[in-house]
């Protein structure tokens, strides 16, 4: 017989200390999670949620090409979402520290992720000729979307 150190020891980890672009890849790469979901509206992006454990929401989405958001945060969300398929592009609306109105331009293809806190401002997109399908996780506050519209002068501005 011998001693284990305690500090040797792996301990469970809890799933909300996962990074949330390491959760977002994980549901991407476990169809079998959400196969049975997917769907493709033709009016509207579709959403389905995969998984809520009280502190993480994971959803599902689809894009037929065309198909996007509008220009929104998710209030006081953290999370990420990665690209399953096809082609996305994010685009993020900011002001800079010097007081000027930024737009940044994200093409996104599989297995590409992005990351967003509270006040992150995007919009989506399926700028490709496929539809794509994306995993999105949010944190703290679940799937909260206040709209905004953009100011060439001022950037983002809440509705
Ligand atoms: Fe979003």
């Amino acid at each position: 017989m011998f001693a284990v150190p305690d500090n040797t020891v792996a301990l469970a980890e809890r799933p909300v200390l996962r990074h949330p672009v390491r959760v977002a890849l994980e549901f991407a790469a476990d169809r079998d999670r959400w196969r049975h979901l997917l769907r493709y509206d033709p009016d509207q992006r579709f959403s389905a949620l995969i998984d809520t454990d009280g502190e993480q929401e994971t959803w599902l989405m689809s894009w037929l090409p065309g198909q996007e958001t509008d220009l929104h945060d998710h209030a006081s969300s953290t999370g990420a979402f990665t690209v399953v398929s096809g082609l996305l592009r994010e685009t993020v609306a900011r002001r800079a520290p010097d007081g000027r109105a930024v737009t940044e331009l994200h093409s996104l293809t599989t297995g590409q992720s992005r990351v967003f806190g509270p006040g992150y401002v995007h919009q989506v997109r399926n700028e490709g000729p496929d539809p794509a399908i994306s995993v999105h996780v949010y944190r703290t506050g679940g799937r909260a979307m206040r709209p905004y519209h953009l100011d060439p002068v001022a950037g983002p501005v809440r509705d």
